[in-house]
Formats: structure tokens, sequence, C-alpha cells
């Protein structure tokens, strides 16, 4: 299939979106002080396994991003709808399972450990992961393969960052993704849906793209549990499974790595998984979305859009390439 980008593939931005050295100088207060008070606030109540209310959380504001196609028009999902309607199978599959029982999940202390093929593999603190880079706010729309949407104000830094910092070998292809798997506290790890951790996995190019995120917060928040805390990834072009939460490594690879959901249902999940209206689920159809918030009687489906609105940024990611066969 042949994909239409506008040249590179990148939307640039505007000569009046770049930073002033102000705004710039301004910003930069900001985040030290977000990271000073977002560890602040997760050494103490949230890591003792408090479930706080909504809008509670310890404050995580970013900066405007620049990276495009984020100041999107759709108004956001309301807090409480993405707070209580979540996928997060360790804790449950019923949508208001890990709001139930996310709390107990113990984010303190917490350490990212990055592995394979890179010059500088080992183990990232928490608190050294939130200095890497300065936070942004992006609102990403986000796609689930079950047919519904919603739109949120995400907080955090291109996984670019982290991975220009440990200098991936020129052997590396792919990069896989593992999250957290605790049986004292996940009490979906009873359930053999999944064989766990949950693992996902990006093309090294996939995750180098300014758009995937590495995400701390939302809606000017630290992360909620149930949302991914402390951090998660988010890749607003793929179908939501491929936005692993509460990671714990990072590893490099010269082979595609076997995603979870690749593993328990082959015949259904595919590694792209980018979102593609033109290819059905073998189950249901791809073509339309719910958005969460939405769903009155009266209100309509949504067209959804290929790689969900992301194309120009993307396409050029898939260029030449069969989107039905890779899909
Ligand atoms: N990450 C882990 N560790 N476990 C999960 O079950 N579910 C995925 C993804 N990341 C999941 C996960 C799915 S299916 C979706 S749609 C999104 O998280 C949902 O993210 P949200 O609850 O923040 O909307």
């Amino acid at each position: 299939m042949l994909i239409k980008t506008d040249g590179d593939g990148f939307n640039h931005p505007l000569g009046s979106e770049i930073t002033s050295q102000q705004t710039y100088l301004r910003r930069r207060g900001v985040l030290q002080w977000a990271g000073v008070s977002a560890l602040a606030g997760w050494s103490s109540a949230q890591a003792q396994g408090n479930s706080m209310p909504s809008g509670q959380l310890t404050p995580m504001p970013g900066a405007r991003s620049q990276v495009s196609g984020l100041a999107i028009m759709d108004k956001p999902t309301s807090y409480k709808d993405a707070t209580t309607y979540n996928n997060f199978y360790e804790f449950g599959t019923d949508k208001d399972d890990p709001a139930r029982y996310a709390h107990a999940l113990k984010i303190s202390p917490w350490s990212v450990s990055v592995e394979g093929l890179v010059k500088k593999p080992g183990k990232l603190a928490l608190e050294d992961l939130l200095k890497l880079a300065p936070m942004e706010e992006r609102i990403y729309r986000m796609r689930c393969v079950e047919g519904w949407s919603m739109v949120i104000p995400w907080v955090g830094y291109s996984l670019a960052a982290l991975i220009r910092k440990v200098e991936p070998l020129g052997s590396a292809k792919f990069v896989e993704f593992i999250t957290r798997a605790d049986s004292e506290t996940m009490p979906g790890l009873r359930s053999s849906v999944i064989d766990w951790p949950y693992v996902e996995g990006l093309r090294l190019d996939e995750a180098q793209h300014p758009l995937t995120l590495l995400a701390f917060g939302m809606y000017g928040q630290v992360l909620p549990k149930q949302n991914g805390a402390p951090l998660r990834l988010v890749v607003p072009w793929k179908y939501g499974f491929k936005s692993g939460k509460s990671l714990v490594a990072i590893r490099f690879t010269d082979k595609q790595p076997l995603t979870s959901w690749m593993k328990s249902a082959p015949q259904e999940y595919g590694f792209y998984s980018n979102v593609n209206p033109n290819v059905d689920h073998p189950r249901w159809s791809q073509a339309s979305e719910r958005r969460i918030g939405e769903d009155g009687l009266f209100s309509r489906k949504r067209k959804t859009l290929m790689f969900n609105g992301y194309e120009p940024q993307v396409g050029q990611l898939y260029a030449g390439m069969d989107l039905k066969k890779f899909y």
C-alpha cells in the first residue's frame, strides 16, 4: 500500500510556535519545579499505595509541546472517564478493575533496566528519568483495538531522548518493552489471558519517532496508577495495547520481539498494530469508533482515521509496506 505523506513525513513547527528565549527560561523554571514536586509526591502518599481521589495527585505540568499534531481540536476526555475506564489486565479484565485495584501497585523505589544492544546498558532510577529531558504536554488521540477512543493530555518527553542517551548499537533494530509483573499486588496475574509480564515492542525507528512518548503524567498531574504509573509508553498512531504501562525494562534487540498479544492470539494481533480503518480485526470492523464521553443515545460513531490521524507524521515509516500483511 502506498502512503501519502508531506515530503519528509514530519510537520515542522510554524515560526510563531518556536519558543522565545524568555518563554524557554520560564518553562525551565516550571519544569524544575515539576521534577522536584513530582518526586516528593511519589515518595510520600502515592508510594505508600494510597488511592488518591482524582484532582489530588502531585502536579506535573509540562510546556506545550512543539511536536506537531498535538494541539488537536478534539475535546479532551474527562479525567473521570480516563481514570475509571481502563485496560490494565494485571489488575483484572473489567474496565473498572484497574481503578479499584491498582492502588496496591508499589511505585517507589522504581527503576527501568536498559538492556541488550546498546553502548550504555544499566538501571535508570525514576528520579534520573524524570530529569532526562524537559516535560511537555501533548494532547494525543488514543484508539483502542476494541473500538473506542479517548483524547488524553499526557505529560512526558519523546522516548527518543532516552534512546539517544543509551546509544543503540548499529545492530539494534527493535525495542522490547517489559512491564511490571508482581503477583503480590496484581490479582490479574492469576489469569492466563497473557503470559506475564506484559511485553510490547516497536521497530527502532518507530521508537525513535518524536511522537512516541515516555509519559510520566496526564492532565497536569503524575500518572494515576491505573493509567500506568510511574511511567508508560504512549504511541498514538497504534492501537492502545502497544502503549505498555508501568515499564520496568527496555531491551534493544536485532529480532522482532514476540509481544504478549501476538503470543496469546497470533491470528488476531500482528506486530505493527497501526490504527488502520481498512484492515479489520478478524472478529470486528475497525472502520469506526466510539469516543468515550460521547455515548449518548443519539451520538454517532466517528470514522477511524488512518494511523489514528497521524498519517502526515508517521506514514513515511511504512512507505512501500503492504499494511494488510504487516497489520
Ligand atoms: N499495559 C499493561 N502493562 N497491561 C495492560 O493490560 N493494556 C493496554 C495498554 N497498556 C495494558 C497496557 C491497552 S489494551 C490499552 S487500550 C491501554 O493500555 C489503555 O490505557 P489507558 O487505560 O490509560 O487508557
